[in-house]
């Protein structure tokens, strides 16, 4: 039989390691709405990523959705990226909004911001940039374009989790930052996502949310 060589690999901790720590949640019966492993996680998040606001979801997909959502666009286009995950689009199109695509940097294929005001309509609401294989987008430059023009920024940083530029983590640029936990991704839960918030304000929807 030939033997399958995989491109990539999930880590997987010690067996026995795993173990020892579900054994609290099967003694705890609480398997879901926030039981204690999951709060625990979340305390965690919050201070490796540098996040205040941080949100658990059961997937990064639906983190970016319930994301945007949570940011109350009420229509209109979103400056976003062809080179991500189908999801980002996805996200933009089930929230009601129009992707409007930007090229990317040739050298690590994020947005590019000097293209990025040219499309700018009356119409666009927001950038939703994605952080390609932990190369984060220029956060400098769209963040300027993006106060000089009152646009919100959405990060889909699922391919960013512990990256940070210049000591800052980057759940911390834009309105909010999304990661995903899924098996194929750095750093993995097997399937999960997280949304970080800025503004306590912004972040206050997502409870409301029933992925939440
Ligand atoms: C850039 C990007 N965005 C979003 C997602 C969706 O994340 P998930 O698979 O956790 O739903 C992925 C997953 O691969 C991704 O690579």
């Amino acid at each position: 039989m030939k033997k399958q060589i995989n491109v990539t690999q999930s880590s997987m901790p010690p067996y026995k390691e795993f173990m020892e720590e579900l054994y609290p949640v099967w003694e705890s019966r609480w398997l879901s709405n926030r039981g204690n492993a999951s709060r625990k996680f979340e305390g965690m998040l919050k201070q490796y990523l540098q996040a205040d606001h941080l949100y658990l979801f059961a997937n990064g997909h639906v983190a970016l959705e319930v994301a945007l959502n949570a940011l109350y666009l009420k229509g209109g286009e979103v400056i976003t990226t062809p080179y991500t995950h189908c999801s980002t689009t996805h996200a933009i199109v089930r929230n009601g909004l129009t992707p409007v695509f930007c090229d990317v940097k040739e050298d690590d294929y994020t947005i590019n911001p000097e293209l990025i005001e040219s499309l700018i309509t009356d119409k666009t609401v927001a950038i939703v940039a994605t952080h390609v294989y932990g190369f984060l987008c220029d956060t400098k430059a769209i963040e300027k374009i993006a106060h000089k023009h009152h646009l919100l920024v959405i990060y889909d940083a699922a391919h960013a989790f512990g990256v940070t530029k210049g000591g800052i983590s980057a759940a911390n640029f834009g309105d909010a930052a999304m990661f995903s936990t899924h098996a194929t991704k750095a750093f993995h839960t097997i399937e999960g996502g997280i949304v970080c918030y800025k503004d306590k304000s912004q972040a206050k929807y997502v409870k409301i949310s029933r992925y939440y």
